[in-house]
């Protein structure tokens, strides 16, 4: 029974979309796995050790689907200007300076502390093209215990000289040596995917080397899709024969299906893109602060998710101003009525549970059996003290939850993964 103990508290998770399981109790990990919720624990369980959180919340831990590492360095700052712009202004200078592994392993340190802290317990990671400062970043997030998939760029066309691999050759070699070093790492809770930034940055020739990497590494894949009008009227330009910008991506493997795929944003994805992410059980990372941040627009989340498709959330740091999941959950609600009042009244806003559905069992079936207190699950949990509100009232679990994402302010007091306190 040495892999076998209790949290003792108040569980939310989320089975259905919409609703909130809120129950009193006893959660056993038994090998990192739950063996079962309980409301009293069994007698056969009387020797283990339990952790009483009395007065906390539990939560599943969070998952990001959608973050960039190394644009952390400047969050909360260049909130002046649209994305391809943005792009060239801010991100990709910043980005170069990866180059320098001691930089990167400075800079990654605070993100992963600060990663470590927050509410997320697995992640979809884009580094930079640098092969050994990505390698840097998942070595650390390995050793922080959190669970991750993290992206070596790829980029060969419109970046600057100082931040581009330059041809297609160039980056297939050094992107296939990324992949050969991770195996030989051997990491247990952290694995690369294949990360082309997006199309603009891509060529033809490139996309297709990617692909049959993906292929042959049976690697998953994560990018960005319409997300900004010009970067939309961008790929048409640069890619006249494709039918959409999906299918850009499509027509090399590298969308959904075979090739486990996260596309972020997909704020003004036609009906054919639609049915390509349905049909392909592409994963969308819905990311609402992002998205007014760069003023990209607001996504039809509250469809994705009513409709089945796979919808998680996404921080998307630095287009993003926080790392906090909770925060972008706010958000979430926030945009999808703005959305409702200006853009389509058939489409109710978000609720709180919803956006805690997607930023829990939504987002995590990316990384398998995780995001609920069911048997089975990954016992990912995260024990949250929110005595900072000052809760006065007898709020319920729903409203303090509601409270956690408005307010902010809530402290993460522990955190496991598969099992492990790593907080
Ligand atoms: N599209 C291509 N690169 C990026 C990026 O770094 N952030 C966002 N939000 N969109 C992108
Ligand atoms: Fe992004």
């Amino acid at each position: 029974m040495s892999n076998t103990f209790a949290l003792k508290g108040l569980f939310i998770d989320t089975p259905v979309p919409g609703e909130l399981r809120c129950r009193e109790g006893f959660l056993v990990c038994e090998n990192g796995t739950v063996e079962g919720f309980y409301d009293a624990l069994p007698e056969r369980y009387a020797a283990v050790p339990v952790r009483d959180c009395a007065g906390k919340l539990i939560i599943p831990g969070m998952s990001d689907l959608h973050l960039h590492a190394p644009q952390y360095s400047y969050c909360g700052t260049a909130m002046d200007l649209e994305l391809l712009e943005w792009l060239d202004n801010y991100t990709y200078p910043e980005e170069a300076r990866y180059a320098d592994i001691a930089h990167a392993k400075a800079y990654y340190e605070v993100f992963t502390r600060d990663l470590l802290h927050s509410a997320t317990t697995r992640a979809a990671i884009f580094a930079t093209i640098h092969t050994d400062a990505t390698l840097e970043l998942m070595r650390q997030l390995e050793k922080a215990g959190l669970g991750a998939y993290v992206g070596k760029l790829n980029m060969d066309r419109n970046c600057p000289d100082f931040y581009s691999e330059h041809t297609p050759e160039r980056g297939e070699a050094e992107t296939r040596r990324w992949l050969d070093q991770c195996r030989e790492a051997g990491f247990e809770r952290v694995f690369p995917i294949l990360t082309p930034r997006f199309t603009p940055s891509v060529t033809d020739a490139y996309m297709e080397k990617i692909g049959g990497l993906s292929r042959e590494y049976g690697a998953a894949m994560q990018s960005h899709l319409s997300e900004n009008l010009s970067e939309i009227e961008w790929v048409k330009a640069l890619c006249p024969d494709a039918e959409t910008y999906a299918d850009t991506y499509a027509r090399y493997g590298l969308f959904g299906g075979e090739c486990k795929t996260i596309m972020a944003h997909c704020i003004y994805c036609p009906e054919a893109e639609d049915r390509m992410m349905k049909e392909g059980h592409v994963f969308i990372a819905h990311c609402p602060t992002s998205n007014e941040n760069v003023i990209a627009g607001v996504a039809p989340a509250a469809r994705y998710l009513r409709q089945g498709y796979e919808t998680g959330l996404g921080s998307d740091v630095a287009g993003g101003h926080t790392l906090d999941l909770f925060a972008v959950m706010a958000a979430a609600v926030q945009v999808s009525k703005l959305r409702w009042r200006y853009v389509d009244q058939s489409e109710k806003p978000l609720t709180m549970a919803e956006a805690l559905y997607m930023a829990t069992a939504g987002g995590g079936r990316f990384f398998g059996k995780v995001g609920l207190f069911e048997e089975g699950y990954c016992f990912d949990a995260v024990v949250i003290d929110d005595s900072a509100h000052h809760n006065l009232r007898a709020f319920t679990p729903a409203e303090r939850i509601e409270r956690c994402a408005y307010l902010g302010g809530a402290r993460v007091t522990d955190k496991y993964v598969d099992g492990h306190k790593i907080l």
